[in-house]
């Protein structure tokens, strides 16, 4: 496995690979691995001729400097999973590599960039779309995969590489849970072990509430799950919304759509993690 830190250097690479008629499936990553970004590179891996994962905590999609300064980072352990399940190449830059400028692009994906993480985190989808934007032209990859655990971000994906014709299919993959429900993410880790206790009430409820959702209205189910995560102390419920999958505006009605999602973003204690659970999905 190659570890790269320039923008030329990949693309050397990647016109070797191309060369030896090589696919090139990519895992955007803000490092801090876990087993759902594992399940990304295998997915790439098994799709492709060869895998390429970017290692780079993008301080553009940050609207909380704190966040961004204690976000974990730990690139030796990130490369040791990458190369134990088969990635070609790690793509792990400086930040002026990817900035040597500032970026002053200004992205709308109206109306799916204003609700939810939108409304929550003013600028984080314009920095994400900066960034990947430019690491899809850097990679140029055929394949990019993204976890459904940031639906909100998928969706967002799709759009911007539809806007901007980026010749990329996105490929979204479920959401990699623990065994106790918990879903996967790196902010995890940041959890006391107290905290991650609690932090089980999340996907608990999500599930519990898919039940609920079998006999209640739509607008009592959203109303079981606050009540549920409100009432659970070390908790703060910043939204839970039930949304149509595609436009993920708001609906009334568990008829207004065929494709519905809950979506969910809460602190505990003071790590913000977000979730989500589908309700129906018409494939
Ligand atoms: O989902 C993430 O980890 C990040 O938002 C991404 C897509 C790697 C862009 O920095």
């Amino acid at each position: 496995m190659k570890i790269i830190r320039t923008i030329s250097e990949l693309q050397n690479e990647l016109s070797q690979l191309r060369a030896e008629g090589k696919s090139i499936g990519f895992v955007p990553t803000m490092g801090a691995l876990h087993q759902g970004h594992a399940s990304l590179i295998k997915r790439a891996v098994a799709e492709n001729g060869a895998a390429v994962a970017s290692v780079f905590v993008n301080p553009t999609q940050f609207n909380d400097k704190n966040d961004l300064k204690n976000y974990p980072r730990n690139l030796q352990a990130d490369c040791e999973l990458l190369e134990s399940i088969g990635t070609a190449i790690v793509f792990a830059p400086e930040v002026e590599e990817m900035y040597p400028e500032p970026d002053t692009r200004v992205f709308s994906f109206a109306p799916l960039d204003t609700v939810m993480e939108g409304a929550c985190r003013a600028g984080h989808f314009n920095g994400v779309a900066q960034i990947v934007s430019k690491l899809f032209y850097a990679v140029n990859p055929d394949r990019a995969y993204f976890g459904e655990k940031d639906f909100q971000q998928l969706a967002i994906i799709r759009r911007m590489v539809r806007d901007l014709n980026i010749p990329v299919e996105i490929i979204g993959c479920p959401i990699v849970r623990e065994n106790d429900g918990l879903a996967l993410s790196s902010r995890n880790m940041l959890l006391t072990d107290e905290e991650r206790q609690r932090a089980l009430t999340i996907s608990r409820t999500l599930f519990a509430s898919v039940k609920f959702a079998e006999e209640n209205t739509l607008a009592a189910t959203k109303a079981f799950v606050e009540d549920e995560i409100n009432a659970t102390s070390g908790l703060k419920l910043e939204y839970f919304q039930i949304v149509d999958g595609n436009t993920l505006q708001e609906i009334k009605e568990w008829d207004d759509s065929d494709y519905i999602v809950g979506c969910i973003a809460l602190f505990c204690g003071n790590i913000r993690l977000i979730d989500n659970i589908k309700y129906k999905e018409v494939k």
